[in-house]
């Protein structure tokens, strides 16, 4: 959840790390901090809330030095404070640590280290791993002064996750960094060299990084990268290529990242469709799933597992796998699915679906179905992440980066990568109409034309948003195959605006939530055609007896359900089992303005962090 970012080199460590930061903001904005060393001393600047107060410290007062780490901070261990910010210093002054992840058995390895003399100045988990190395760097045996033997050392006494940038003090010249379950790389320059805990933190400088696994150790100089195992076993890496610009993490002119990627989705479905549907009369074409057509055919239960908004476009999979390819399915919350500890038959199929690919519940989930026998093919966003790397098979959503805080065009290509998949599987499998199927791809062909044009809509939406931007509480109700649209509906107004939002199935109205009805709390119902049309309307007629107010999403031209409404965003009318597609452009947009209109900070919403790396 933390960002991380380190340089060696001949530039000012201190500005790069800075720059990076920048990029990483969004990961967690508490509190930061950034370690140089300078003339044989560490050098460290700290500052509590956002990286703004950074820039003007530095800005203030510089900090030369060559060679530096730098964080960002979303507390788990400690509140925000100069003192529980990284990087942590060991206790004689001469190593600095910054870390992302949760070392769990950090109380008692402080508690031995107290024993042992080390006094604490922090609540952090980290500081452990600051006198660690110290310890070790003292008294490696054998090697006493190595700082990565340090490092290899200690990381041996920590249970958890963690990815560590650390520099000494003593050595100017070497930058070590070390991972276990928690995403590293480092980014390959000319003459220096980085490390970031997300490869967009360094694409301006580089497009060149090595992927870090679990144990494994990066010695970097300035001359170049030395990888090796916990052993100390030499590892030979190809140098992995970043496929996406250095300006892709830019803002574009726009006022918020979450704006611009709205707006980046009629591009961003072209790319997903690629190479996988051109033409509706041809099977389609789903590659990276490393499935063979038996493997399909043979499937017996599909389960999908994912947190927040992914989860929203897993169950909007989990209706499709089952309406089209005709195969049980399931749709789990990660968090809850190794929990309830589920039976997994033969030929079940786990799809973990993450934009980051980073999550921290979704991987321990993944690892559980994998243990259990599941084979995984993940949809993802996030090439080489680590889950990934621990997949069966990866279908990428192809959304390009994601900033924002609240995802957006990820749950879109989400949604459309699960309604490929259905349709690929009914295909193989022979399960559904052939006429029904050529109409969705059909349907899919035309989606980014009809993003582009909910997108021309957007002060239709800013209309409806000026009328309602005041009230505190909203219901969102959708059913079939759109209640996860109103489920995510509601996730997005509540993360960035605050307003409170509960997302529903309208079947659900009268079994307990038509309580809360009343004029000050609005309803959005998510109404367009489909077999669910007629209840939605008797839905709507029930909030407006109780004098509920009712934003209706509604396709074009559909008078009849727009009379039933106090205001109307519209849509156009595609097959229903796409529309989810339609239906979650304005919503975002509808989140977007209201929070904007009441001041808040859209792509740092307070307490969360774009990627969720512990559990
Ligand atoms: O990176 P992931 O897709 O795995 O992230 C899952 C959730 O943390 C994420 O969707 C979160 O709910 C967003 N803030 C929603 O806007």
């Amino acid at each position: 959840m933390c960002g991380i970012v380190g340089y060696i080199g001949s530039r000012s460590a201190a500005q790069i790390c800075l720059e990076g930061l920048h990029r990483l903001e969004y990961r967690g904005y508490d509190s930061a901090g950034i370690a140089v060393v300078r003339d044989g001393e560490l050098d460290v600047r700290k500052v509590v809330g956002k990286l703004l107060n950074m820039d003007a410290s530095l800005a203030e007062t510089p900090l030369p030095g060559t060679i530096g780490i730098g964080h960002t901070r979303w507390a788990t261990h400690g509140k925000p404070s100069l003192d529980n910010s990284h990087p942590h210093v060991s206790m004689n002054g001469r190593i600095a640590v910054v870390h992302n992840g949760i070392i769990e058995n950090y109380g008692e390895l402080r508690e031995q280290l107290k024993a042992e003399g080390y006094e604490f100045k922090s609540q952090t988990d980290t500081e452990v791993m600051a006198h660690l190395t110290q310890k070790y760097y003292e008294g490696t045996p054998g090697a006493p002064g190595d700082l990565r033997a340090a490092v290899v050392r200690a990381v041996q006494d920590l249970r958890g996750a963690f990815a560590f940038g650390i520099i000494c003090a003593d050595n100017p010249d070497q930058l070590v960094a070390v991972r276990r379950f928690s995403p590293l790389v480092v980014g390959l320059g000319e003459g220096e060299n980085y490390i970031a805990s997300d490869m967009g933190a360094i694409r301006k400088e580089t497009d060149k990084v090595y992927v870090i696994d679990d144990d494994e150790v990066a010695l970097i100089t300035r001359e170049g990268v030395e990888l090796t195992d916990l052993d100390g076993n030499p590892l030979q890496r190809e140098a992995f290529v970043i496929p996406w610009p250095a300006d892709a993490a830019e803002k574009g002119g726009h006022k918020k990242f979450m704006h611009k990627e709205i707006h980046e989705q009629p591009d961003a479905m072209r790319a997903c469709l690629a190479g996988r549907l051109s033409d509706p009369d041809q099977p389609l074409v789903l590659e990276g799933m490393n499935l063979t057509p038996d493997e399909i055919r043979g499937l017996h239960k599909v389960v999908f597992t994912a947190c927040g908004t992914a989860y929203h476009a897993g169950l909007v999979g989990r209706f499709l796998m089952e309406y089209l390819a005709k195969i049980p399915a399931e749709c789990d919350l990660a968090a809850e699915l190794r929990a309830r500890n589920p039976v997994v038959l033969d030929d079940t199929l786990c799809v973990p679906i993450s934009q980051s690919g980073e999550t921290a519940d979704t991987l321990v989930a993944l690892r559980d179905m994998k243990d259990k026998g599941s084979k995984c093919v993940s949809v993802l966003n996030v090439v080489d992440s680590s889950i990934a790397r621990e997949s069966d098979g990866v279908v990428y959503i192809q959304a390009g980066p994601e900033i924002g805080v609240a995802s957006t065009k990820a749950f879109s290509l989400q949604v459309m990568t699960m309604t490929l998949m259905a349709i690929h599987f009914a295909e193989v499998r022979g399960t559904a109409d052939p006429a029904l199927l050529r109409e969705l791809k059909a349907a899919l062909l035309e989606m980014p034309r009809h993003a582009e044009e909910l997108l021309k809509r957007e002060d239709d939406v800013l209309a409806v948003a000026q009328k309602f931007y005041q009230l505190d509480d909203s219901l969102f109700l959708g059913r079939g195959v759109n209640l996860p649209s109103a489920m995510e509906g509601a996730l997005k107004l509540k993360e960035i605006s605050y307003i409170h939002a509960e997302g529903y199935s309208a079947g659900e109205m009268k079994h307990g939530p038509i309580a809360l009805v009343c004029p000050e709390l609005f309803t959005v119902a998510v109404a367009v055609h489909g077999d669910v049309y007629e209840k939605m309307i008797g839905n709507i007629q029930e909030i407006k007896a109780r004098s509920g107010p009712v934003i209706g999403l509604i396709d074009d031209g559909d008078s009849l359900m727009g009379e039933q409404c106090d205001a109307a965003i519209w849509v156009p009318q595609v097959p229903e089992m796409v529309s989810p597609l339609t239906t979650a452009i304005p919503l975002q947009l509808l989140a977007y303005h209201m929070a904007d209109l009441r001041g808040e900070d859209i792509d740092q919403p307070r307490n969360l962090a774009k990627t969720v790396t512990v559990e």
